[in-house]
C-alpha cells in the first residue's frame, strides 16, 4: 500500500496537540509475520485547545479493537488517521485501548517494527511509531512508557526496550516475557524494542557523581570480538559529557544494539541506542582507522543526545537542528578533546570542514536548499540533511565563538557552558524550539556579541544559502596602514530571493613578509560591507582570513601565489595553512579546466607548486596526518562547486593528470614518506599512528600511479606484498586501493583474494563493492563493472549498506564515471531510484539527490539528466520522499 498524495507541512502552522498522553502501556506478542500490539493509553484533553476530535496517526496497521474506558466506541478512518469523535467531555483522564497487528517481516522500509536476520528491531524517528500503533506521533507529546514483550524463548532469548527491566519469566508454549519501564517521559520517536539472539559486552562503571551504571553493547554471537572499541568510545563519552558539560548518565543501564539493516547511522532511543553495525563493529583486521574514528563520533553523538535531544527534545520536526546541530557540535568537540594535541585537533577540524564544503555547500546551492530550521516539508525524512546537521553544528559553534570574553575565555567555552547550564535549567524535560536555545545561550552571556546581535544572528536559522565574503586588501606604505574591506552577499535560494546580512564572526591574522604574525583578532561582520584598518605596519602583510573556518561561508580573496606560499609556510593557524595549499592547487586546476583547447597531456604543473608540496611532505615539524590532507588535491565535487558550468569528466581528467604529475615529480619523496612512516608494534587507532598510516597509504597510491606512467613494476609488486602481509585493515585496504585506483594488472587478483579472505564479513564486503564502484573511470569501464557487481551473489538491493556500497558509490561518489556523455549513467540511476523506491523510500530519496546539481552540467549531460529526473517524476506511485526530491529538482524556482 502506498500513501496518498500528502501535502506540504508548514512550520508556521504549528499548534499544540488537542490531547496529551500521560502514560502508555504496550504489550507485544512478537511474530515476524503478524505481531500483535495492545496499546493502553491514559489520555486527557489539552485545556489550551478548543475541544475537538482525537486524531491518531497510523500507517500499515490492521486495527481490530478500540475501547474507551473499557467500552466499545465509534470511530472512523480518515486518510492515515484513526478519528474518535465521541470521547468523554471535560478534562479528566480517560483510558484508550487499541489493539492492532502489523507485519515486521514485510517491512522493507525499515521504519517502525521490522526484522533483520532473525531478530526484531524498531526505528521510530521521525514518524515510525505510527507504524507500530495508533498514536499522537509528534515529538511534543511526551509520555511514560511501560512495555511488555512476549516471544518464543529459543528464537528470541533477548528482549529489550527502553529504561529498566523490572520483571521477566517464562510463559507456556516455549515463550517468555520481559517487562521494561522507562523512568523518563519521552516522545514516541525515542521508543525502541529489540528481540533476538544477541550477546553483549558488558561494563560496569561508576560516574564522577558516584553512581553505578551498566553499559552493554549487543551484537550477534560471533561479533563480540568487534565491540571493544565501541565500548571504549561509550565510556569516553560518559566521562567527557560529565567533565565538559556537567551532564551525567541518568539511567542505571545504557544499551547499544548493532543491526546490519539500518537506513541511517544510528538512533538515540532512550537507554537503547540502535546502531547501523558499521558504526559499532571494529577490530584491526576488519576496520580501517576511518571506521574507528567514525565509531567514536557516532557512539559519542548518540550518547550526547541523551541530554541534547532526549532530556530536552524538539517541539516539532522543523526544530530538528535544535538537537542535531547541537549534538554534532558536541560530538565534534568530543573527538577534538580526545585527540588532545593541537595538530590532531586541527586535522579533525579540517576533516569536518571538508565534509561541510563538499556536501553541505552544494546542498545549499541546489534545489533542496533550506535553512537549518526549514519552513516547510513534504516528507520530514528528507530533512535529515548535512544542512540541519553539519551547518547546524557550525551555527552552534559560532554561538560559542560569540560568547567569548577576552583572555579569560578566548574560545567562548566557558560562556557556552554557562549557556548550556541555563538551557537545561529552563527546559529540562520539555519539547522546545531553536529560539529557546539561542535565547538561553545569549541570556547566560548578557554582555556578549551574541546577546547584542541576537535577532540578526538568528538569520542563520531562517535564511538558506552559503554567504560569500569578499575581502579586498590595500596597503598604504606612507602611513603604514593596511585596510581590509569585507563585503558579504548570499545568492537566492528556492523561495528566498533576497537575503538580509548575516552575523559572521571572522577570525583573522596578518603575517609579515618574514613570516611573523603582526596582528590577530576576531571581527564580527554585520553590515553588507565594512573596512578594517591596521596601522603601524612596515610592509604589506598577508591576511589570514577566516582562521579555523570561523563561519560557514565562502571566502573570496584574490591571493597571489606568493601570498599563499607565505601562508602555507608560516601561518600559525593550521586550518589556513592547509587552506593555502588547497587554494594553490585549486587555482591551477581551474586554470587548466577553463582552457578548453588545452589537452590533458599539455597540463604541466609549475615547479613552484611542486616545490611547495615537496617542502610540506618533507617538513620536519608537520605531522603525518596534516601532510596527508595537504597533499590531497581538492575533490572533484569541490572543484565542480567553483564552476558555473560543469563538465565532470573534464574535472576528473584534470585532477587525475595533476595527481600523476605530483606522483612522478615527487617520486623520491613519496618513497621516503612510505619508508619513514612505517608503524611498528601493536595496532592502535590513535591520531598519531593513524596519521602515519594515512600518509604511507597516500604515498603508496602515488607510487603506484607513477608506476603506471613509467612502466615500473616494483611498486605495484610492493603494494601487492603489503596487501598480503598487512597486519591491519587500514594498511591492507590502502594497498588494495592503490592497485585498483592506479589500474594495475595486479588489482584483479588482489580483489579476488580480498573477497575470499573476508567473505563472511559483511562490512568488509561493502568496502570491496564500494572500491570497485568508486574506482577511477578509464574509458567508461566503471558502469559495466557496477552492473556486473549487481549480479554478484553477495549483492542485495534490500540491505541499505550494500545498496549504498555499489549504487551510491557510483552515482554519488564517482562523478567522473557517472556523468557519461551517452547518458547511460543517468538511465541506470533512474532505474535504481524507481526500483529502490518500491522497497525503501528513504534510501531511494537519498539516491535521487545524486542529480541535485543537474542544472550546472554542460550539455549534453544537462538535458540527459533532466530527462532522467523527469522519467522518475513521471512514475505514478512514487513515495512522498522521492517525489519531493525530484519535484524540487525539476522546479524552475
Ligand atoms: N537521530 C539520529 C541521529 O542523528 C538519526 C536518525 C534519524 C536515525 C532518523 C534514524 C532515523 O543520531
Ligand atoms: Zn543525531
Amino acid at each position: 500500500m502506498r500513501e496518498g498524495q500528502n501535502s506540504v507541512i508548514h512550520r508556521s502552522d504549528y499548534q499544540e496537540p488537542a490531547f496529551w498522553i500521560d502514560s502508555v502501556d504496550l504489550c507485544f506478542d512478537l511474530d515476524p509475520a503478524k505481531t500483535r500490539v495492545l496499546n493502553k493509553m491514559k489520555m486527557r484533553r489539552n485545556p489550551h485547545v478548543v475541544p475537538q476530535a482525537l486524531r491518531l496517526d497510523g500507517e500499515e496497521l490492521n486495527l481490530s479493537r478500540v475501547l474507551v474506558n473499557g467500552q466499545g466506541t465509534s470511530f472512523k478512518m480518515e486518510d492515515n488517521q484513526l478519528v474518535l469523535e465521541n470521547l468523554p467531555a471535560g478534562n479528566d483522564v480517560f483510558e484508550l485501548e487499541i489493539f492492532t497487528t502489523c507485519a515486521p517481516a514485510k517491512n522493507t522500509k525499515l521504519s517502525g517494527l521490522y526484522t533483520s536476520g532473525d531478530s526484531f528491531y524498531t526505528q521510530c524517528e521521525a514518524e515510525g511509531f505510527r507504524r507500530i500503533t495508533y498514536f499522537l506521533d509528534r515529538p511534543d507529546v511526551m509520555a511514560s512508557y511501560t512495555v511488555l514483550l512476549r516471544a518464543d524463548k529459543s528464537k528470541y532469548p533477548v528482549l529489550l526496550s527502553n529504561g529498566n527491566l523490572v520483571e521477566q519469566g517464562t510463559l507456556d508454549d516455549g515463550r517468555h516475557f520481559a517487562k521494561w519501564v522507562d523512568p523518563f517521559k519521552k516522545p514516541s520517536y525515542l521508543f525502541a524494542l529489540v528481540a533476538g539472539q544477541l550477546v553483549a559486552r558488558e561494563q560496569r562503571i561508576t560516574s564522577r557523581a558516584g553512581k553505578e551504571h551498566l553499559l552493554q553493547v549487543y551484537v550477534r554471537p560471533g561479533d563480540l570480538d568487534k565491540t571493544e572499541h565501541a565500548m571504549n568510545s561509550l565510556m569516553a563519552s560518559v566521562a567527557w559529557d560529565e567533565a565538559r558539560f556537567g551532564l551525567s548518565l541518568d539511567l542505571e543501564r545504557f544499551m547499544i544494539v548493532a543491526t546490519s539493516d539500518f537506513n541511517m547511522g544510528a538512533m538515540e532511543n532512550k537507554g537503547l541506542n540502535i546502531f547501523n553495525s558499521k558504526y559499532v563493529l571494529a577490530n584491526q583486521a576488519t576496520a580501517t582507522d576511518t571506521d574507528f574514528g567514525n565509531i567514536e563520533s557516532v557512539v559519542g553523538h548518540e550518547y550526547f543526545h541523551n541530554w541534547t535531544g532526549n532530556r530536552i527534545t524538539c517541539r516539532d520536526w522543523f526544530q530538528l537542528s535544535l538537537k542535531e546541530g547541537l549534538t554534532v557540535f558536541r560530538d565534534q568537540e568530543f573527538s577534538m578533546d580526545l585527540a588532545s594535541e593541537a595538530s590532531a585537533r586541527a586535522v579533525k577540524r579540517i576533516e569536518d570542514v571538508r565534509v561541510l564544503r563538499t556536501a553541505q555547500f552544494p546542498e545549499d546551492a541546489g534545489p533542496m536548499a533550506h535553512p537549518i530550521r526549514p519552513d516547510q516539508y513534504l516528507e520530514i525524512n528528507n530533512f535529515y540533511t548535512v544542512t540541519v546537521y553539519e551547518k547546524g553544528a557550525e551555527v552552534v559553534r559560532m554561538q560559542q565563538t560569540m560568547v567569548a570574553s577576552g583572555p579569560s575565555d578566548p574560545l567562548g567555552r566557558e560562556g557556552f557552558r554557562k549557556g548550556m547550564d541555563l538551557y537545561f535549567q529552563r527546559h529540562d524535560g520539555s519539547a522546545v524550539t531553536c529560539d529557546d536555545f539561542t535565547q538561553a545561550i545569549a541570556d547566560a552571556n548578557p554582555d556578549s556579541k551574541l546577546a547584542q546581535l541576537l535577532p540578526q544572528f538568528k538569520r542563520w536559522y531562517s535564511q538558506a544559502g552559503t554567504p560569500r565574503v569578499k575581502a579586498v586588501g590595500s596597503f598604504d606604505g606612507a602611513s603604514g596602514t593596511y585596510s581590509l574591506t569585507l563585503s558579504q552577499s548570499c545568492a537566492p535560494t528556492p523561495g528566498q530571493a533576497v537575503k538580509e546580512p548575516f552575523v559572521i564572526p571572522i577570525s583573522l591574522g596578518l603575517i609579515s613578509a618574514d613570516g611573523s604574525e603582526v596582528a590577530s583578532s576576531m571581527h564580527v561582520l554585520t553590515q553588507e560591507s565594512e573596512t578594517l584598518t591596521f596601522t603601524g605596519l612596515q610592509a604589506e602583510p598577508v591576511p589570514s582570513i577566516l582562521r579555523g573556518f570561523s563561519a560557514p561561508v565562502i571566502l573570496d580573496f584574490a591571493y597571489t601565489d606568493e601570498q599563499l606560499l607565505a601562508l602555507l609556510e608560516h601561518d600559525t593557524d593550521p586550518f589556513n595553512r592547509w587552506e593555502a595549499g588547497q587554494r594553490l592547487a585549486l587555482n591551477r586546476m581551474m586554470a587548466f579546466i577553463s582552457q578548453d583547447a588545452l589537452a590533458v597531456a599539455d597540463m604541466k604543473l609549475d615547479a613552484r607548486y611542486i616545490e611547495a608540496m615537496r617542502s610540506v611532505l618533507r617538513h620536519p615539524k608537520l605531522d603525518a596526518a596534516f601532510k596527508e590532507l595537504a597533499l590531497t588535491l581538492p575533490s572533484e565535487t569541490y572543484v565542480a562547486e567553483q564552476l558555473d558550468v560543469v563538465d565532470p569528466q573534464r574535472i576528473h581528467a584534470v585532477r587525475e593528470a595533476l595527481r600523476a604529475q605530483l606522483a612522478t615529480a615527487l617520486h623520491a619523496d613519496w618513497e621516503w614518506a612510505f619508508e619513514a612512516h612505517h608503524e611498528n608494534g601493536a595496532y592502535k587507532p590513535d591520531s598519531l599512528s593513524s596519521g602515519r598510516r594515512a600518509l604511507t597509504g597516500l604515498a603508496l597510491a602515488m607510487l603506484c600511479i607513477a608506476a603506471r606512467t613509467s612502466g615500473d613494476t616494483v611498486w605495484p609488486g610492493k603494494a601487492l606484498q603489503r596487501f598480503k602481509d598487512a597486519g591491519n585493515m587500514t594498511d591492507r585496504f590502502n594497498a588494495l586501493a592503490a592497485l585498483v585506483t592506479s589500474g594495475s594488472d595486479l588489482a584483479a587478483q588482489a580483489l579476488q583474494r580480498f573477497h575470499a579472505m573476508f567473505k563472511d564479513e559483511a562490512l568488509v564486503i561493502d568496502k570491496w563493492f564500494a572500491l570497485q564502484a568508486g574506482a577511477t573511470d578509464r574509458g567508461g569501464n566503471i558502469l559495466p563493472i557496477v552492473k556486473q557487481l549487481m549480479t554478484h551473489p553477495d549483492f542485495s538491493m534490500r540491505n541499505p549498506n550494500r545498496a549504498r556500497s555499489v549504487i551510491f558509490s557510483y552515482c554519488s561518489a564517482n562523478p567522473g564515471a557517472f556523468h557519461r556523455a551517452d547518458a547511460a549513467g543517468y538511465v541506470f540511476w533512474s532505474d535504481k531510484v524507481i526500483e529502490l523506491d518500491a522497497i525503501n523510500p528513504q534510501v531511494a530519496a537519498r539516491l535521487a539527490r545524486a542529480l541535485d546539481r543537474w542544472k550546472k552540467l554542460a550539455e549534453p549531460m544537462r538535458s540527459a539528466a533532466r530527462e532522467a529526473i523527469a522519467r522518475v517524476a513521471a512514475k505514478p506511485d512514487l513515495s512522498n520522499d522521492t517525489r519531493e526530491v525530484v519535484t524540487r529538482a525539476l522546479s524552475e524556482d
